[in-house]
């Protein structure tokens, strides 16, 4: 996931990029076969490879995609204990090597693991934001668009909550071409669609059998990484640790957030109904709980 993040934000040509691997010999690998496109896409690229934190050094954005991913049958809260682990060492050199960085999590459990960045780093809760919400609207605007027959870039999708069972879907702030969608189709089909998106990941993770989804998480990751570095302020939704928003603290879910180069400029509070906020609530719930065994 991280050489096709990588590959996608240089293709840009916006920033350069640091690919980082412990395994020697992996990043500096990928980071030459992708170099190697740029003659081909007459594109300038900044891209290397190293197995060395210290060549993250003064880093903007650091991304986080290290750690297992699942296997079919598992679900991501299963990757809670082998996962801390990894991503507390990545934290520890993040801060030692790029204590201005903005950290960009996908490590899963996303929630939990966003959390974790944001204690472990010590860094303002703004600096710390995870990506999941832009990966899980898209694949429910990918089952809408095909169900309506429609562009996926005429329907616009809010998936909120965390990346896991307890994923918040509103089809009420699911609309296309400025219509919701519970009133293009029936309750019946729009639970479908939604069911479909909470188990978005592991569909593709059944199918591949030995890998995970990384294309479309890739392009969520590219998508954030170039509202940060390029101060755009754009909203998406993204997970982020709560102090009182939406009456949560300290956990973190997804939530449409303001993005720029400080990170959160502002987490957008939606009007919601007593149901959805309930839901929002549960879901905040289910992450404290992985968060409790964290132990931070
Ligand atoms: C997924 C993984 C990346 O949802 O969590 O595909």
């Amino acid at each position: 996931m991280g050489a096709a993040s990588a590959q996608r934000i240089v293709e840009r040509g916006y920033a350069e990029v640091v690919l980082l691997d412990i395994v020697e010999g992996l990043a500096p690998g990928k980071a030459l076969d992708i170099l190697q496109s740029a003659p081909v896409l007459n594109a300038e690229i900044r891209l290397t490879g190293t197995s060395d934190y210290k060549d993250i050094a003064d880093s903007e954005l650091v991304i986080v995609t290290a750690g297992l991913f699942r296997k079919p049958g598992m679900t991501r809260d299963e990757l809670l204990l082998a996962n801390t682990k990894i991503v507390s060492g990545v934290i520890a050199n993040i801060v030692k090597y790029s204590p201005q960085s903005i950290i960009l999590m996908v490590s899963n459990p996303l929630d939990a693991m966003t959390y974790l960045a944001v204690r472990a780093s010590r860094f303002p809760r703004q600096r710390v934001v995870g990506m999941s919400g832009v990966l899980d609207s898209a694949r429910l605007s990918t089952f809408v668009a095909a169900e309506l027959k429609v562009s996926p870039k005429d329907v616009s999708a809010w998936v909120l909550g965390a990346h896991g069972l307890n994923m918040v879907v509103i089809p009420r702030l699911t609309t296309v071409r400025g219509k919701p969608l519970t009133e293009l189709l029936p309750k019946e089909t729009i639970d479908r669609l939604v069911e479909r998106t909470i188990h978005g990941g592991r569909e593709i993770v059944d199918l591949l059998k030995t890998g995970s989804a990384f294309y479309a998480p890739s392009a969520g990751i590219a998508r954030m990484a170039e509202a940060i570095v390029l101060d755009k302020k754009e909203v998406l939704p993204c997970a982020a640790c709560l102090d009182g928003e939406y009456g949560i603290k300290d956990s973190v879910i997804g939530v449409p957030v303001k993005l720029g180069k400080k990170g959160i400029a502002e987490i957008i509070e939606l009007e919601l109904s007593a149901e959805e906020k309930q839901a929002l609530h549960s879901s905040a719930e289910g992450v404290r709980e992985l968060i409790k065994t964290l132990g931070v």
